[in-house]
């Protein structure tokens, strides 16, 4: 194999594949080397795409026929070849890359698992891989947009290129602007104004959703969130797509924003798209601030996460990681939660009180009637229905404070 850079053969889940040698391409402690190589491959990314390879299975046992997949910007063609080998009921896939390392390498790593026959590969942009696919027979089951950075320049092809009821997956890595830290980059990409609030995580979900429904409604597709999760370095949804004037009209009226107090964690969700409300906090009179438009509706739904959850019992998902199962289940527990969580280490700082266990917060807010679930998003946050003031309140009673 002809490669002008040091590469090395690894094992993801159950593919072989060939990638850049990242120890050759780091050049200090600090440093990271999957951003140097000449072509993409970062195995901090696995447990992303182990959750990806249990919703295709479990989206595939829904329609319950051959898939046709691409994945247009596929780096090294690991998560594609570990769909081809790793997904019963896979019918085509197609694997694209713009950079022509990438492609070659691709190509060697079909030819390496014996995939000849069912993966294609192609090199050119994005956007024109996709056009290519967008008229009413050629159009894919499944397309998964993994980008550098933000997913937003490739919405509009990728709805074009998907048959009605196919599923989406988009990955969004720019997390600075989606949690905050740059809200008018977040306005420009994604439609809507980000907050640097403790679930701003959340709300880089909630915009990437928002702004996935806003772009599928100008073409009368209505889109359901079905699964997503996020860390601090990305965010990922996937979205069932529904063909119809009024199913994006249904779409739409999950839009919405959330106010927020940052003098006393008090938060609201509002479902409407025009922002017609009095802008102070009801609990303690302080302006609140405005994450949106954005999506208010679920972020995952709970039948979907079962049949990823069935789906780690068989044998043949032994190999998915612990981290990912990690999130299939939390994620499962929080999906009819409210929007927003209190993470209580904040909440412990701003009083001066030693953070109790997230358990025993959980059990005292159930207690006073609330629901409360742990989440996916943060260790020591709690998804609740309780008021701002009654979480405060247990986490001093907890602390032996009045
Ligand atoms: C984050 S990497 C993909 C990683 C891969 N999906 C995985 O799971 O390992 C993004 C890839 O997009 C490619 N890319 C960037 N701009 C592109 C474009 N306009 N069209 C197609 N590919 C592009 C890059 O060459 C890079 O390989
Ligand atoms: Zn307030």
């Amino acid at each position: 194999m002809g490669f002008d850079f040091p590469i090395e053969v690894i094992c993801e889940g159950m593919a072989n594949v060939i990638v850049p040698k990242l120890e050759a391409f780091r050049r200090g402690v600090w440093d990271y080397a999957p951003s140097k190589a000449p072509v993409f491959y970062n195995p901090l990314m696995r447990t992303c795409r182990d959750i990806a390879v249990l919703a295709l299975q479990s989206y595939q046992r829904i329609v319950g026929r051959d898939l046709s997949i691409a994945e247009p910007l596929a780096g090294c063609g690991v998560r594609g070849i570990r769909f081809a080998i790793e997904v019963e009921g896979l019918g085509s896939i197609y694997l694209n890359d713009i950079n022509e390392k990438a492609y070659a390498i691709i190509q060697h790593n079909i030819q390496l698992n014996d995939l000849t026959s069912r993966i294609f590969a192609s090199n050119e942009d994005a956007n024109l891989f996709l056009a290519r696919y967008a008229a009413p027979k050629k159009r894919f089951d499944f397309i998964d947009i993994d980008p550098f950075g933000s997913p937003a320049p490739y919405m509009d092809s990728a709805l074009r290129a998907l048959r009605n009821g196919g599923l989406l997956a988009l990955t969004a890595t720019d997390m600075a602007p989606l949690c905050g830290v740059y809200p008018r980059v977040a306005l420009r990409k994604y439609g809507g104004f980000s907050l640097r609030t403790e679930y701003c995580h959340e709300i880089a979900v909630r915009l990437l959703a928002g702004c996935l429904a806003m772009t599928a409604a100008k073409y009368n597709i209505g889109v359901k969130m079905v699964f997503s999760h996020s860390t601090d370095h990305y965010a990922r949804l996937y979205a069932l797509v529904n063909y119809g004037a009024k199913s994006a009209d249904k779409s739409l009226e999950e839009m919405g924003y959330i106010l927020h107090c940052f003098k006393c964690f008090h938060r609201e969700a509002h479902r409407e798209m025009i922002l017609a409300h009095n802008m102070t906090c009801c609990e303690c009179g302080s302006i609140l601030k405005a994450a949106g438009p954005l999506w208010i509706g679920e972020i995952a739904d709970k039948n979907f996460c079962t049949l990823m959850e069935e789906n780690l019992k068989s044998l043949k998902y032994e190999h998915i990681g612990s981290e990912a199962r990690r999130i299939v289940s939390l994620v499962k527990e929080e999906a009819d939660a409210p929007a927003t969580y209190y993470v209580i280490d904040k909440i412990c700082d701003r009083i001066g009180v030693p953070t109790p266990p997230l358990k025993e917060v959980i059990d005292h807010i159930r207690e006073m009637g609330f629901r409360a679930v742990r989440t996916h998003f943060h260790g020591r946050g709690i998804k609740t229905d309780a008021p701002a003031s009654a979480v405060i309140k247990v986490v001093r009673e907890l602390a032996g404070l009045k």
